[in-house]
């Protein structure tokens, strides 16, 4: 039985319990981290948790230190021993009421491990009919309200694909349920700026800083032109795309390969 972190103790996962009173149960209202395992260790910890920070402090949240969540992250990818895996961390605003007022509370940390099966060499996208709000409350944030994303992805595999892709509501490219988009245009990598309201994807932000990418606003005209595509994610790295649509593509691009080994090279010197 996998050992669970909740609220400063490790234990079996059958004991881990929360209160059904928990807000981030009744509303969503939480922030997280995924952060995968490589070779056993967490791979680009502290950009993780500086991101849950961001996302906290986006949506008034208290929590724990960096310190103390840094060193649950650590015991349970010990106790989990992970070849290839993901950790992710949930930190709610605790005890609320059935509504979305939020109590005083102390809040709920939860640090959770899972084994990942290897990704396939590639992708296929579907673009789907509902917007990203990028004005909303808590555009950019992590926070734990995916319901739109789990109804997103169940519509990309209706259509056959992987991943699903969102505009935004100016119809500009967006990001994906649980990715950031690059595309290839007129010999040139791109991706949306975080003006479009997609995540500041922690890979997204180790690729902008290894190779040339221009961020700019994309739209869908571009997407259904592009040369290339890739998605990138913790815990899929630089993944290319094979199909947007119905449209097939030529994977890995000239400059989705260069982006691939640049962040393998990346990987491979260790936690950036
Ligand atoms: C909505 C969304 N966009 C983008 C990403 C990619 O971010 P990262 O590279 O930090 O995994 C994720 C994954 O966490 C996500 O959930």
């Amino acid at each position: 039985m996998p050992l669970v972190y909740l609220n400063g103790n490790l234990v079996e996962e059958e004991e881990a319990k929360i209160s059904v009173f928990d807000h981030g149960l009744l509303t969503g209202d939480g922030v997280f981290e995924s952060v995968v395992i490589r070779d056993g260790k967490p791979f680009a910890l502290r950009r993780h948790l500086a991101r849950l920070a961001r996302s906290a402090a986006a949506i008034g949240l208290a929590h724990p230190s960096e310190e103390e969540l840094a060193a649950a992250v650590g015991a349970v990818a010990a106790a989990a021993d992970l070849c290839f895996g993901k950790i992710r961390l949930t930190v709610t605003a605790g005890r609320g009421p059935l509504g979305s007022a939020r109590l005083a509370s102390e809040p709920t940390v939860v640090v959770a491990a899972e084994q990942l099966p290897d990704p396939p060499p590639a992708v296929a996208v579907a673009v789907v009919p509902w917007a990203r709000n990028e004005r909303g409350a808590v555009a950019g944030a992590k926070t734990i309200s995916y319901a739109e994303n789990v109804v997103a992805l169940a519509y990309a595999a209706e259509h056959g694909a992987n991943e699903a892709l969102f505009l935004n509501t100016a119809g500009k490219l967006c990001e994906g349920s649980g990715t950031n988009v690059f595309c290839g245009i007129g010999g040139e990598l791109v991706t949306p700026p975080l003006s479009s309201g997609c995540l500041a994807g922690v890979t997204r932000g180790l690729v902008l800083e290894c190779v040339r990418v221009s961020e700019r606003d994309i739209t869908l005209a571009e997407l259904e032109q592009a040369s290339e595509a890739f998605l990138s994610s913790t815990t899929r790295g630089v993944h290319p795309i094979r199909r947007i649509g119905e449209r097939e593509l030529d994977w890995p691009g000239p400059l989705t390969a260069q982006a691939a080994e640049a962040f393998a090279d990346l990987v491979a010197a260790g936690q950036p």
